[in-house]
């Protein structure tokens, strides 16, 4: 593939939302719009490494959408469990692919045989590197901030550190995203104006993008238009 674009956002995070809307508008169930978002997320995945982008995450399931039905739940579950499972018995084209993936969230309260999958998945694919790509599945950016601390705090407790000596790439270093760069776009489809509880510390100096289309129509040509307004952005950092 032809070099699209000159200069890329390294990672780019996208919150996948507006799958109910657009069942809803359609008269289907919702978990239909969840199923054809799981097929988009695979698209765009694809797309994203063939332009090159080096990190992508994804928002697929927060530790509030456990408040949805349990049949929705189920069937968000079921996409991952399918997703999972083909992740896992396709190793061969996997590893052609390059994608390095991360499940960035708590394994407590998952089903087992998820959490067995996502670390089957993780470890077969964590000496990649064309693309890394993070699922958020039951995520929760102030839970995250919470574990960090906490580690951090029994470091203190055993007299490994002094509190006077925390840093932030010490905070960093505790969150799910451990070792990789902080979000540069983070892109919100749906007509959504909200962070809602993502990324909450890597979002720092992230550049936002909202759109009004909803995320089973989202196309890889949106993703080129969130880029092109992202790469006219001046990003100063606090400077002038
Ligand atoms: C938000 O839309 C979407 C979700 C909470 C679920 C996203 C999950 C997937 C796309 C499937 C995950 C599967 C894989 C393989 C990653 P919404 O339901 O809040 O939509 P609404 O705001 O229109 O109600």
């Amino acid at each position: 593939m032809d070099k699209k674009f000159e200069v890329l956002p390294e990672h780019i995070a996208i919150i996948m939302d507006g799958n109910g809307r657009w069942a809803k508008k359609r008269g289907l169930e919702r978990t239909e719009g969840h199923k054809v978002g799981a097929e988009v997320f695979r698209k765009i995945c694809q797309y994203a490494s063939d332009i090159g982008i080096k990190y992508m995450t994804f928002y697929a399931f927060s530790t509030e959408n456990w408040k949805r039905s349990e049949k929705e739940v189920g069937k968000i579950m079921d996409l991952l469990r399918v997703y999972l499972g083909e992740m896992e018995e396709r190793e061969e084209e996997n590893e052609a692919a390059g994608y390095n993936i991360r499940f960035i969230g708590s394994r407590e309260g998952m089903p087992e045989d998820i959490v067995t999958l996502m670390d089957i998945v993780e470890s077969r694919s964590n000496d990649k590197d064309k693309i890394h790509i993070n699922i958020a599945v039951n995520y929760g950016g102030r839970a995250e901030i919470v574990k960090s601390a906490k580690e951090l705090a029994e470091k203190v407790k055993n007299g490994e550190l002094q509190p006077k000596d925390i840093t932030e790439d010490m905070i960093s270093a505790g969150l799910y995203t451990a070792n990789q760069p902080d979000p540069d776009l983070i892109i919100r489809p749906s007509g959504e104006y909200r962070l809602s509880n993502f990324l909450i510390w890597q979002a720092a100096y992230a550049e936002f993008f909202y759109d009004d289309i909803l995320w089973p129509d989202y196309t890889p040509a949106d993703l080129d238009r969130a880029i092109e307004a992202f790469l006219k952005r001046n990003r100063r950092f606090g400077g002038v």
